[in-house]
């Protein structure tokens, strides 16, 4: 038997020139967008003011499986991508496991992370349709340098609202954006209106992504030639994050491999949705039985102790209404230092799926622990990780240590979605011993379930 590299980089040629719409093969179809004001299933053309319109098509499309990469997007790709399917071989023999534990990582192109898949997808689309400008919302910031950074490839400005708690623990990023062209500010702000009247209610808000999706949305909706765009949550990003799972299944089969266990951090859903895409077209369709695991902060657990609702997707309230799981739009999680877990809300697609029971398994993670994963990891495999990743990482090493009790040599497949390096004041209080976990009590999490909408008919 051939030995198994530390690593497998695809060939620019094997590269995926399709992503996958894993609804295509869903039994049963996550509940449609409505219209905030109407409360109707949304239809296409009504979100073109808000959404490119390639763009808008790709969210409502429930039946086409695959669609072409254009080939501008392909040629961006190709700087970066194929990402490296690695398998962790120090850890493993660290931990005395049988498993076998992979990761393919995400995070060797400049931006740091996954993000770059759908932002290129996105900027280009713009363009495209000949609009000039964007905006977004940050809330770690690594979904805005991806943006910044394609934006700045296809010439098209970039306004970027980002959380205020990460604004101030991460002034680098913030530079990135800039140097790229970008306009970054922090959220809630008094630009908009959005942000002054979530302001005079919290004026001491350290702000959240569905405060800065709010803002964005705004500034989208009243600026001639711009458009919004999203880093993750919606089907769209999922489609383009697509690539991530696609990659990955190609380089196991050269390897002779299939995961068992399929694990991912998860704050829309993005990068978990991406990376399980092809493995749970093969559960959908009977072929395999891979296990799912979806690794969330205890101090935002959407999907382990949110609802199944319709709610929106910001806290001004102003987006359409996705059902999902969610703590309720009003929800404000705690200065959690994975701030791109940070989301009241999780992909629809995924909520669904977990929902059904093929998504099988949420897990939510307390901060320490997770650190305590992150540190083990960057010593034994030499990668400094994202926060946000190191979720998945912490349930990869606890699968790995199960496996040891039970003797099985299973295949753990795991998604490193970015590196931690403008994390360093996250590191630095795990260093010094002051990191602390914010665990929401019932009573915090029924205020942000009051918030939920009332929808006559749907949900009263
Ligand atoms: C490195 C990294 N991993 C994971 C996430 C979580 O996002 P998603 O659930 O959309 O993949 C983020 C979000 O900002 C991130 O920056």
């Amino acid at each position: 038997m051939t030995k198994i590299p530390h690593r497998i980089i695809l060939a620019e040629e094997q590269m995926p020139k399709q992503w996958y719409n894993l609804r295509a093969d869903m039994k049963s179809q996550p509940d449609p967008l409505l219209n905030p004001a109407t409360f109707q299933p949304i239809r296409t053309a009504e979100l073109y003011p808000i959404f490119c319109e390639k763009l808008a098509e790709q969210e409502m499309d429930c039946t086409t499986a695959y669609f072409d990469i254009p080939e501008p997007i392909q040629e961006v790709y190709r700087a970066y991508r194929p990402s490296p399917l690695c398998r962790a071989y120090a850890l493993e023999k660290h931990l005395k496991t049988p498993a076998k534990i992979y990761f393919k990582f995400e995070g060797g192109n400049t931006s740091g992370s996954h993000k770059l898949n759908s932002a290129v997808a996105q900027a280009y689309y713009a363009k495209e349709q000949g609009l000039t400008a964007l905006t977004t919302e940050t809330g770690a910031g690594q979904w805005g340098t991806a943006l910044a950074e394609a934006c700045a490839y296809f010439g098209i400005h970039l306004d970027v609202f980002m959380v205020k708690s990460s604004y101030s623990q991460k002034p680098y990023r913030k530079t990135i954006m800039q140097t790229f062209g970008a306009t970054v500010t922090a959220s809630p702000s008094d630009t908009t209106k959005a942000g002054r009247t979530i302001l005079s209610e919290k004026p001491d808000t350290t702000g959240s992504l569905g405060c800065a999706i709010s803002e964005a949305v705004e500034r989208a909706v009243s600026t001639p030639g711009c458009r919004y765009v999203l880093g993750s949550v919606l089907n769209q990003v999922l489609l383009h994050q697509s690539i991530i799972g696609l990659e990955c299944k190609k380089a196991m089969e050269l390897l002779g491999e299939y995961p068992d266990i399929v694990i991912g951090c998860a704050g829309g859903g993005s990068n978990l949705g991406g990376l399980i895409a092809p493995f749970m077209q093969d559960k959908l369709l009977g072929r395999a039985n891979p296990y799912f695991i979806a690794v969330e902060p205890a101090s935002c657990p959407s999907l382990t102790r949110g609802r199944y609702a319709y709610d929106f997707c910001d806290t001004g309230k102003v987006t359409p209404l996705a059902r999902m799981y969610t703590l309720g739009s009003g929800f404000i999680p705690s200065p959690n230092h994975a701030g791109g877990l940070r989301y009241h809300g999780m992909s629809p697609i995924l909520s669904k799926l977990y929902h059904d029971g093929y998504l099988d398994e949420a897990r939510a993670e307390e901060q320490s622990k997770v650190f305590d994963a992150a540190i083990l990891f960057a010593k034994l495999e030499t990668i400094l990780p994202a926060p946000e990743s190191a979720h998945a990482i912490r349930c990869a090493i606890d699968e790995a240590i199960k496996c040891k009790e039970t003797g099985e040599a299973k295949t753990i497949l795991f998604g490193l979605t970015g590196t931690g390096y403008f994390d360093m004041a996250a590191y630095a209080s795990y260093l010094e011993g002051k990191m602390t976990d914010s665990i929401p009590s019932d009573q915090d999490l029924q205020a942000g379930f009051d918030s939920l909408p009332k929808i006559p008919g749907i949900q009263e």
